[in-house]
């Protein structure tokens, strides 16, 4: 109610402004984390390190409640995504996202803030980043993160400004932008490096929620790597929940709202982190999950095995794989399913695909289909979860157990990791896979070289 209330007043207050900016959404659904405060210690490597530990799943929580807000949360995300990419490649379609099944907001990112202090601002702006390049390199640095929630986003602290301020945020590789969130404790006022841009941006659906601020260019940096210049939203208002973390994106360019460089190329770009990579080992385990950028970690890769590479297909801003077979198997049964394409998206929680497939794979198991409308969930029987593969350049990789398991419902009813929904602009043939994938296949994200690097993961 209080959150209905500020969404109210913001609105009201927005009105008044010459801003109109609106918010994607990866953040609608979560829930925060009261505890997550970061624990910083240096490590002397080139990468910027930051520990990852995941909570333990919350009783109360309906399992159809946690799906639900994961589809609503995800078809607008995505429609954000599409918004962004038509701006930004005119005359160019989406190829993993079928715009035409979900909310695209309206998307404005307009050149019209006016400021006469701030333009004085704007003209130190050369003179101070060459000061700032020339300051040197930081080579080391550690941070942590942790999870929303059982479902939610794992969420970790940057810090954004001059001096700089600690702000929680979603690392999100299926979105591009760095948006904050309303009330983070950022004020560009008080940041020698905030250089406001002439630009607000408004990101509208059709529900009327959404987002708007301005954007700055801003130092942000993780355990002391600056990405000097970052393209950052900065909210004068929002529909989404005040306890949401912000989001730095990681997906590409062409799903930019603000059609900026994504923080991650920023940082390579100045020379912070030697490469433009990073890994992600989303461990269930306390302490053995985390998020190193710049670089991977080789110890999160289980002993005996070794880095597959595959390439991405990046054409729709996603990081796209191919899946030459994809397998679900319970006891004796099993079905299968022909080439697929995968979008990894670390700010997923659950794996999806169009119900289509989902039900041929739940059928060949005798899992019971929920069908929900907009989504079809699986209920399992017995208490072992089926076991998910994917065959991802030439290697299979296989989920079972725990993460397979999304939750047990007051009927006593477990059901699996597994979504069915065509709600989501998944084009036909295509999945979204989040972190039920990341708990257990450590995963290395490089830029530089469109490609993701698999390994069954040491946690
Ligand atoms: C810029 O703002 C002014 C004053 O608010 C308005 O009249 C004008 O239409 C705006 N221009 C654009 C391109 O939005
Ligand atoms: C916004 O700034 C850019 C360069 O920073 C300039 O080219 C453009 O004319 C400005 N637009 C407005 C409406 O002031
Ligand atoms: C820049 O503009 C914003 C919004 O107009 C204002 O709140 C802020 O105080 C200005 N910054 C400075 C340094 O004057
Ligand atoms: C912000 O950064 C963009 C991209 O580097 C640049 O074009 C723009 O002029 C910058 N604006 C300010 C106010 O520094
Ligand atoms: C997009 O969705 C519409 C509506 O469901 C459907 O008719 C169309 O075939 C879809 N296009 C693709 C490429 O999946």
């Amino acid at each position: 109610m209080r959150s209905t209330f500020l969404t109210l007043l913001l609105l009201i207050l927005s009105t008044s402004t010459t801003f109109v900016y609106a918010h994607a959404d990866a953040h609608a659904h979560q829930q925060p984390h009261s505890h997550g405060l970061a624990r910083r210690s240096q490590r002397d490597s080139a990468v910027i390190h930051i520990p990852l530990e995941k909570r333990s799943p919350a009783p109360s929580a309906h399992p159809l409640a946690l799906i639900k807000s994961q589809v609503s949360g995800l078809s607008r995300k995505y429609g954000k995504n599409v918004a962004a990419f038509r701006k930004n490649k005119p005359g160019r379609v989406n190829p993993d996202i079928n715009g035409t099944v979900i909310d695209v907001p309206a998307l404005d990112v307009i050149a019209n803030v006016t400021d006469a202090l701030n333009a004085t601002m704007i003209r130190h702006d050369v003179g101070d980043l060459v000061g700032e390049l020339l300051e040197g390199r930081s080579t080391s640095g550690t941070g942590s993160l942790t999870p929303t929630s059982d479902y939610g986003m794992w969420t970790g602290s940057i810090k954004i400004g001059t001096p700089g301020v600690d702000v929680r945020v979603n690392f999100d590789t299926g979105s591009a932008d760095t948006v904050l969130n309303l009330n983070q404790g950022y004020d560009p006022s008080k940041s020698s490096t905030a250089r406001k841009t002439n630009k607000s941006f408004t990101v509208r659906y059709a529900d009327h929620s959404g987002e708007g601020g301005t954007i700055y260019n801003e130092t942000v940096s993780f355990a002391g790597k600056k990405a000097k210049g970052q393209a950052i939203g900065v909210p004068s208002w929002s529909s989404f929940a005040a306890s949401d973390p912000g989001i730095v994106g990681m997906a590409f360019q062409s799903v930019s709202s603000f059609n900026r460089r994504p923080l991650l190329q920023t940082l390579r770009r100045y020379d912070s982190i030697p490469r433009a990579m990073f890994g992600v080992a989303l461990s269930r385990t306390a302490s053995k999950a985390e998020l190193r950028i710049g670089g991977y970690n080789p110890s999160k890769i289980k002993s005996g095995n070794s880095i597959n590479w595959v390439p991405v297909d990046n054409s729709g801003g996603f990081w796209t794989v191919t899946a030459s077979k994809t397998n679900l198997a319970q006891g004796s049964t099993s079905g299968s399913l022909g080439s697929r394409k995968l979008i990894l998206d670390t700010g997923t929680t659950l794996i999806f695909g169009s119900t289509a497939d989902v039900k041929q794979l739940f059928n060949a198991n005798n899992i019971e289909i929920s069908n929900q409308g907009d989504y079809v969930a699986g209920i399992y029987s017995g208490n072992t979860p089926p076991s998910l593969s994917f065959t991802i350049g030439g290697k299979t990789y296989s989920l079972s157990g725990d993460v397979m398991n999304m939750g047990q419902a007051s009927t006593g009813k477990y059901y699996v990791s597994i979504v069915g929904s065509d709600s989501l602009g998944l084009k036909s043939g295509e999945w979204l896979v989040g972190d039920t994938f990341f708990s257990k296949v450590y995963s290395v994200f490089d830029a530089d070289r469109t490609r993701v690097g698999l390994a069954y993961g040491n946690f």
